[in-house]
């Protein structure tokens, strides 16, 4: 089922959200399920489960190609329960960031490059993975949303923070993102 999604404002989206206890919970299924849904009807390349209500560390992400972020390179399709965040390096670099929370809008982001994440998968087994470049910034994009955080917060410069269509007239990526 295709859920709806909250919009930055909405007080759920500041909440830190609590870990799963039960990973064989079909209720859990059910709402991965739907999250899947939705972020594939959003054209989305992550969602975090606060983003439509539910107050749980659970996070997907992942896609081959996406028409929202064209140049990106693909990232695994992963769903991860109560995952964990190492950053392995000081080094940040800047990156355009959207959020399906924050519609219509992208802001340039300063993020760690390298990072070492894990959690629990589907199946009950684990997961740890480096990863660098725009893998990387979704990850910790969709685990800042397990916090409570959302990407304007980390915008350093807000004069790099705006309406997609204003900042790129060139680009379909404000078509894309009305649909
Ligand atoms: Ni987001």
């Amino acid at each position: 089922m295709i859920r709806e999604i909250l919009r930055m404002g909405d007080p759920r989206l500041l909440r830190v959200a609590k870990p799963v206890e039960d990973i064989h919970d079909p209720a859990l299924r059910a709402i991965i399920a739907d999250m899947y849904e939705t972020m594939h009807a959003a054209n989305g390349v992550g969602l975090a489960a606060p983003q439509i209500g539910v107050e749980l560390r659970l996070m997907i992400f992942g896609f081959d190609a996406n028409p929202r972020y064209p140049d990106a390179p693909p990232v695994p399709v992963t769903t991860l329960i109560n995952p964990w965040l190492e950053v392995l390096t000081v080094e940040t670099e800047d990156g355009w960031e959207g959020c399906l929370s924050v519609p219509g809008m992208r802001g340039l982001v300063p993020r760690p490059r390298r990072i070492h994440y894990g959690g629990i998968l589907e199946d009950g087994g684990s997961l740890t993975r480096e990863a660098e470049g725009f893998h990387a910034r979704v990850f910790q994009h969709e685990f800042d949303h397990l916090n409570g955080v959302l990407y304007p917060q980390r915008i350093r410069d807000m004069t790099k923070f705006g309406f997609i269509d204003a900042l790129f007239p060139d680009s379909n990526l404000a078509t894309l993102e009305a649909e």
